[in-house]
């Protein structure tokens, strides 16, 4: 080695290890100051550093007088509220930290939390969409936007980032996750741990970053049928290496809070479940930070039959480590009796509260209760022209183009006469999807707007239907038009003298999302009719949807020859899908989740188990089929297309055979044989052929985003280890055993090259 090398690399690890140290020094004066605060507590008092209130009056008004504002106001002036959420704005936040602060004995700072799931008020894409991207460096930048945008309006703790794997495109709540996968979700959800805290443990104290809460312990995504809040009933071998991977990745990224979830696991509520809470994340992951409960779950679990009565739920919750109570109102009504009985130790509120605290002085909330309070610096971020590129960035990496015959895409810029139908395509409010607490209604660049800004061609447009009757809200039911095609014939018309016609279709932002499950996968309302209307005046259609979750859409696969795949992708929506359509910007997004091709098919996954009877070798009915319809998905996991073509050859591995702790190298050659620059993102799955537990057919190992100038070609390497070759069994031991391993990389789970070798 050259010295000055040398040097550089001894400076480096004198500075890795300085940060280090620091961080454990940081880390034991924190400890230390906790106890000291902690013996000066009463029980009272640390009970209310338990409690968490959602947001309750208009905070700088005059004191509420009457009903659960005045309770909560009280608690809060007696030291008994160690937490709120959904209070927001500087203006807000100050006020009720001030009360907590200046008002109360020990002047504990609140912590103060929100659903930032994606973006604050600038709203970037639905979180699925943004996995869709695969881009983990976007992904983290997306969420530092969020972050930064959070903080500097008085929130210093989000909900997020949801790390539920799900499989299950029934359920709404697919559109706050990463899909299918734990490998992808593992890593995206390490790029928002550290795009919400930091890369170092130092850095949460910063005042642009929040603490982040890894959600929801664990299980959620498997709600039977898809059916919200429902129950899940999950093999070991689902928990271990499906559920809690990406779980486990966010607490090795340091993230400093969990929250539990409202279903339950082998009939035990998840907020009452301690193998879940205590045996794995505080025992095995050794988790230091805390878990808070979802909203209300300590009482639900009396009405899961788990618990007689809200005094038994918190002791319940407490003991199996919940440490925080959202809005149940029990630990602040039961603990401090449950204590004074004998009836539950007080060591475990002592653990609970010393997690709270500690997570508190590292946010720094001890030195400045109003850091995060700074109405100058509000109003400098939030909705900064900054964030607007970013998540207009963040939002074309996110688009998915599923169909393109004939090239019909990209659009000309001049010289083509365009059509602009649908009912979404003109609405600034739907793409916002439905988790936008801060945002304002109506505040997304719709498709429309975002196409006018290509001047040189004649854009006409047309609704053709109204989605939705009356008003679309967070908390209610969307009810949707299934009557009235009055517009259609001035579609038609509109349809009829283009060249190409662009529709905007898919669900409103309101029908994904947490309470938002559905039995059918197609086009609400009258959108398909719509649909078929136009296409028999003009087949030349573009199709673009917007969605929460995958779609089923059989007809619209096989007779639309340009389907893209636009999610709801926030506030710059319009002018991500116009830089889309008009080639601006070529796509290379690819699936996250499989998309059925009727939603009977439906848990659809990539990595299933082999069945005795895979394929139809006896040619006759008795293998695993459905009678009616194709088993493979109509868009399998990682497929996309892009307006260029990429060629995969040359997969080699350097030996066929390993000792145990050798690596695996995978190499492979990909060239841009299209007439376009573009991206694609290569990806590399394992199958272990013969083990001690039957293993998937395909699992994502690794992949990689690559950008390739027409015309250019570049070799790939991946390294496999034991970390992607092993599995865990039955009880959570991670196996890696020896025996055949196939090795697949290709464009899309579905589409690979394969290559064999032997673990010895
Ligand atoms: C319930 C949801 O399940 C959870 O994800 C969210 O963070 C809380 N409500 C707070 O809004």
């Amino acid at each position: 080695m050259k010295k000055s090398l040398l040097i550089l690399t001894l400076l480096s690890l004198a500075s890795a290890n300085a940060q280090k140290s620091n961080a454990m020094n940081t880390k034991e004066a924190i400890n230390k100051k906790v106890e000291v605060l902690l013996n000066k507590m009463t029980l009272e008092e640390k009970v209310g550093q338990m409690n968490q209130y959602n947001g309750f009056w208009e905070v700088t008004g005059p004191a509420p007088k009457g009903g659960d504002a005045e309770k909560k106001y009280e608690h809060l002036r007696k030291g008994w509220v160690g937490s709120m959420l959904t209070v927001r704005g500087t203006g807000q936040v100050r006020a009720v930290q001030k009360i907590a602060v200046e008002q109360t004995r020990l002047g504990i700072p609140l912590i103060i939390g929100f659903d930032v799931i994606h973006g604050y008020k600038t709203l970037s894409p639905i979180p699925l969409a943004e996995a869709a991207s695969w881009d983990l460096e976007a992904i983290k930048k997306s969420t530092q936007v969020a972050a930064d945008e959070a903080s500097a309006s008085g929130i210093n703790w989000t909900f997020g980032p949801n790390v539920d794997v799900s499989r299950e495109a029934r359920w709404g709540r697919v559109m706050e996750g990463a899909g299918e996968d734990p490998y992808l979700g593992s890593k995206i959800a390490i790029a928002r741990v550290q795009g919400f805290q930091g890369d170092t443990e130092d850095d949460l104290a910063k005042v642009n970053t929040i603490a982040a809460c890894a959600k929801h312990f664990a299980g959620y995504g498997f709600a039977e049928s898809g059916k919200e809040y429902n129950t899940v009933d999950i093999s070991n071998a689902t928990l271990y290496n499906t559920v809690l991977p990406p779980f486990k990745a966010a607490n090795d990224a340091g993230v400093r809070t969990f929250m539990n979830s409202f279903n339950i696991l082998n009939g035990i509520p998840a907020t009452g479940n301690s193998f879940l809470q205590r045996d794995i994340l505080k025992g095995k992951w050794k988790f230091d930070g805390f878990v808070i409960t979802d909203w209300a779950s300590v009482r639900e679990m009396i009405n899961h039959g788990f618990a007689k009565d809200g005094k038994e739920a918190t002791k319940k919750a407490v003991e199996a480590g919940a440490d925080m109570d959202m809005e149940s109102h029990l630990y602040v009504a039961e603990l401090v009796n449950l204590v004074n009985e004998g009836k539950v130790d007080i060591k475990f509120i002592d653990d609970a509260v010393r997690r709270i605290l500690r997570v508190k002085y590292e946010l720094g909330l001890f030195d400045n209760p109003y850091k995060y309070c700074d109405a100058a610096r509000e109003k400098q971020v939030v909705g900064s022209a900054y964030n607007h590129e970013a998540v207009l960035d963040m939002a074309k990496k996110s688009i998915v183009l599923l169909k393109n015959d004939n090239n019909l895409l990209p659009l000309k810029k001049s010289g083509q006469k365009i059509a602009l139908i649908g009912p979404l395509a003109n609405d600034k409010n739907s793409p916002l999807g439905s988790w936008r607490i801060a945002a304002e209604d109506n505040s997304a660049v719709s498709v429309l707007e975002g196409m006018q800004r290509y001047k040189d061609n004649a854009l006409t447009f047309e609704k053709g239907a109204d989605l939705t009757i009356g008003k679309t809200t967070f908390v209610d039911e969307v009810v949707f038009n299934t009557t009235d095609k009055s517009g259609f014939e001035a579609a038609k018309n509109t349809a009829k003298n283009a060249d190409v016609v662009v529709m905007v279709l898919g669900e409103h932002g309101f029908q994904s999302g947490e309470a938002r499950s559905r039995t059918t996968l197609d086009l609400p309302g009258v959108q398909q009719e719509l649909l078929e209307e136009i296409y028999k005046v003009n087949s030349n259609i573009v199709l673009v949807l917007n969605n929460g979750r995958p779609l089923a859409l059989p007809w619209a696969a096989e007779h639309i020859p340009a389907i893209v795949e636009a999610w709801q992708l926030g506030t710059e929506t319009g002018n991500a899908v116009a830089q889309v359509l008009y080639g601006d910007y070529n796509p290379s997004g690819k699936l996250p989740m499989s998309f059925p091709r009727n939603v009977g098919q439906c848990p659809i996954y990539y990595n299933h188990f082999n069945t005795g009877r895979p394929t139809n070798s006896e040619n006759n009915v008795f293998w695993s089929h459905y009678t009616d319809v194709d088993k493979t998905p109509q868009w399998p996991f990682g497929f996309g297309l892009s307006y260029t073509k990429f060629e995969y050859k040359n997969l080699k591995l350097n030996q066929s055979e390993y000792k145990k702790g050798e690596k695996v190298t995978v190499t492979l050659e990909i060239a841009n044989v299209g007439d376009y620059d573009g991206k694609e993102v290569v990806q590399l799955y394992i199958q272990d052929i013969v083990a001690s537990l039957a293993r998937p057919v395909k699992e994502l190992k690794g992949f990689e985003l690559v950008a390739l100038k027409k015309g250019e070609s570049k070799t790939v390497t991946f390294n496999l280890s034991e970390k992607e070759l092993g599995f865990y069994d039955n009880n959570g031991n991670y196996l890696v055993e020896p025996g055949q391993f196939k090795v697949f990389v290709g464009t899309n789970s579905d589409d690979v090259k394969a290559a064999t070798f032997e673990l010895k």
